[in-house]
């Protein structure tokens, strides 16, 4: 080797890789919660990524040597990511849920969602999966949560519906991804309005549940997703309101409402102190998930109808 020429790189294995990464990653105060929550598996979802290395490999996968393009790749994904705080389900165009890949990019919430364990499941024992025939996923985004069930109730026709029209096209991306053109519909409107007068056995919802005063605190990679998908009044539950107002009118004899409220959790109860919400536990994390019957959901109609925000309810 001539004095002047450059030394070759020192090789680096994946693991130690993803090691360095996440050291960075750590260092950098970056905001985990977009689909991994700790520093180590943010970075090995980006090296799997851009090395199109596959989990099922096993340790094998951890001792390959990085390439040096795909090192120098990672090595400006991480920039991107510590810099400017975009979640690297955006910078690599791919988010997992429920174990299947999903295409997003900011016309859509990160998925992460801890409903998926609800629909991994099969909304169990809430309801049984032998009469889920239809499924609606209202707020759907990605379509996350709705394709996920179409996999699990594979005989059930399921409806995708959201406001966006941007958030719809990355839906339709992901029905045709999986292949389920043929059960399940991609529906436009404002909430129940996409719907008709469709009813349905299991009706969930991810709905934006933020309160307008919590989404100014909320970490800087908050601010690359779609408002729209957030905020929801001064108390975040504007579209929650209207949903158990109307979920009844669409829900089968026997059918459940399934409804992530998050944050809003508390802010629900003390709106409807009578209401026997059941509040689901999750093994693997997350909380603020409801479920009501349409029993239920009928029983208390009359109060929630008169909480929606509309010209002459008066709360
Ligand atoms: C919290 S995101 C959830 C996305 C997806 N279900 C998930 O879990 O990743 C909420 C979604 O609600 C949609 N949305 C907001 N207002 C709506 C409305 N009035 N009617 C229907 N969808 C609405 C947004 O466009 C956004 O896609």
């Amino acid at each position: 080797m001539s004095s002047d020429s450059i030394p070759a790189p020192t090789p680096i294995t994946v693991e130690e890789l993803i090691r360095q990464m996440a050291e960075e990653l750590d260092r950098s105060g970056v905001f985990l919660g977009h689909g991994t929550d700790d520093p180590i598996d943010e970075a090995a979802f980006m090296v799997f990524h851009v090395m199109g290395l596959d989990h099922a490999e096993g340790e094998q996968a951890y001792i390959r040597e990085v390439p040096e393009e795909q090192r120098q790749e990672l090595q400006l994904l991480l920039r991107r990511r510590i810099q400017e705080r975009i979640p690297a389900a955006y910078l690599l165009g791919k988010a997992w849920f429920c174990g299947l890949d999903f295409y997003v990019d900011e016309r859509v919430l990160v998925p992460r969602s801890p409903i998926a364990e609800l629909i991994g499941d099969g909304f169990q024992p809430w309801i049984d999966p032998i009469r889920v025939r239809r499924v609606l996923d209202l707020c759907t985004g990605s379509g996350c949560i709705g394709i996920a069930a179409a996999m699990v109730f594979p005989e059930a026709r399921v409806d995708l519906a959201d406001l966006s029209f941007d958030a719809l096209e990355v839906a339709r991306i992901n029905v045709e991804h999986h292949a389920l053109g043929q059960r399940v519909s991609v529906l436009q409107g404002d909430l129940f309005g996409a719907v008709g007068t469709s009813r349905y056995d299991v009706i969930v919802s991810n709905p934006p549940y933020v309160a307008k005063e919590e989404f100014l605190s909320l970490p800087e990679e908050y601010g690359r997703e779609p408002s729209l998908g957030l905020v929801a009044g001064e108390d975040g539950l504007d579209l929650v309101r209207s949903i158990l107002a109307e979920a009844a009118d669409h829900l089968e004899p026997g059918g459940i409402l399934v409804v992530e409220v998050g944050s809003a959790e508390q802010a629900l109860e003390r709106a409807f102190p009578g209401v026997p919400f059941t509040w689901l536990d999750f093994e693997y994390g997350g909380s603020g998930v409801f479920t009501l019957t349409r029993d239920e959901l009928l029983a208390h109609q009359g109060q929630f109808v008169a909480s929606r925000k509309e010209p002459g309810n008066v709360r």
